[in-house]
């Protein structure tokens, strides 16, 4: 019980206290719309033209995730994340590492 109440103080912080300060649901759903017409969550690459986010979490901190997200990149065309909507699929992304 003590935990779950520090996750929900942790999580109410403003942007930038805490790594952790991402949503995950929001995260999975900014994901769903914006980026899994070129990625998928995990498994292998497959057709994808972009690396799955499994991957990219294995292979990256959060933070360079979220420095690399604060510009549309690839052929990403207009979408320009919310420094929320970046540590919401930051923290998404972390939940894939390792799958
Ligand atoms: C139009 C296709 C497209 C969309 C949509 C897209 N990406 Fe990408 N993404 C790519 C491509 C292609 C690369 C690899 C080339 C590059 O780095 O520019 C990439 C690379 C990345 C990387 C760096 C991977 C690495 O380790 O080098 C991250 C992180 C990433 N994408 C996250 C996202 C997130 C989060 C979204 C949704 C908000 C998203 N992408 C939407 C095509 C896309």
């Amino acid at each position: 019980m003590r935990l779950v109440l520090l996750t929900a103080i942790l999580a109410a912080l403003p942007f930038g206290a805490t790594q952790a300060a991402g949503d995950v649901q929001a995260g999975r759903a900014v994901a769903e719309i914006w980026c899994k017409p070129c990625h998928v969550s995990s498994g292998t690459r497959g057709t994808d033209v972009a690396i799955p986010f499994s991957e990219i979490a294995a292979n990256r901190t959060a933070q360079s995730i979220g420095a690399f997200l604060a510009d549309p990149h690839g052929a990403m065309p207009n979408i320009q994340l919310s420094r929320k909507q970046i540590d919401d699929v930051v923290a998404y992304m972390e939940t894939l590492k390792g799958r």
